[in-house]
């Protein structure tokens, strides 16, 4: 695993955006899979500068987003859907048909996890794919359980991680208890994998992901059981020692 240790928010954001670059810089029609929530911001904001300075083309990437709650209108503001659009498919190139993410508003689940998967299969498979990290060890909505499924799902959303995404509703009570996600298999598949890690609530996670273990009850570990995983973290998030030396540490 290559690991790019970061001294703050602003080096974390270009050190990731630049890994989308260069993928997109070998393969302009890159499949990438993104994911939401706080961490990856940064990035998408410094990916939406590189567009406007021409220094990026996302006019052949096709996407494919991690998750999404279940059940929801894709024009709720707390949708993944109007959160990707709001902070990152609205301020690049990329052609909206070749925009994938779950439906929230299925009334078929298990049919709409059948066809991400089938689409996703069909496009090639994932050539990037970004992860976030729940406190808990969670990569997409793969909460800590004695099975993960493989493969996209429905799947209940576990109380952390509900607590941990109230900030974004009224409150706790209003979170989705549900959540169409990539499974392991899905995200496993990826030829290669980005994951963003920044904040102390993360070194827990970190730390599971650094040890020798891999179990199913810190998700994030399954990403030792291949190659091609870069890890882009801040020093809250590392669990070791940190030297701020000026610039992104490879370790
Ligand atoms: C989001 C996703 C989640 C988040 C994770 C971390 O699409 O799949 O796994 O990446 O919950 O969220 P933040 O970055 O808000 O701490």
């Amino acid at each position: 695993m290559e690991i790019i240790l970061c001294g703050g928010g602003t080096e974390l954001a270009r050190a990731a955006a630049d890994v989308i670059k260069s993928q997109l810089d070998k393969k302009p029609d890159s499949v990438i899979g993104f994911a939401t929530g706080s961490t990856p911001l940064g990035m998408y904001k410094r990916l939406a500068e590189l567009y406007k300075n021409g220094e990026i083309d996302f006019s052949r990437a096709v996407s494919f987003n991690l998750d999404e709650y279940y059940p929801i209108k894709s024009s709720d503001s707390r949708s993944y859907h109007k959160f990707m659009y709001d902070n990152l498919f609205r301020h690049i190139n990329i052609n909206h048909s070749n925009i994938h993410i779950p439906d929230g508003e299925t009334d078929d689940p298990e049919r709409e996890c059948a066809e991400y998967e089938r689409k996703i299969e069909a496009a090639g498979e994932i050539d990037i794919q970004i992860l976030g990290l729940g406190r808990n060890g969670h990569i997409g909505f793969n909460e800590p359980a004695p099975e993960l499924y493989a493969k996209t799902h429905l799947t209940e959303l576990s109380h952390d991680t509900i607590e941990a995404n109230s900030r974004f509703f009224e409150n706790e009570s209003c979170v989705p208890r549900h959540a169409l996600t990539m499974g392991m298999a899905s995200i496993l598949r990826a030829k290669r994998i980005l994951l963003l890690a920044s904040g102390a609530g993360k070194r827990e996670a970190i730390s599971s992901l650094l040890s020798p273990y891999v179990t199913t009850q810190s998700p994030v570990t399954m990403l030792k059981l291949r190659r091609g995983v870069t890890l882009v973290c801040d020093n809250k998030a590392y669990p070791g020692e940190y030297k701020n030396d000026g610039g992104d540490k490879r370790l």
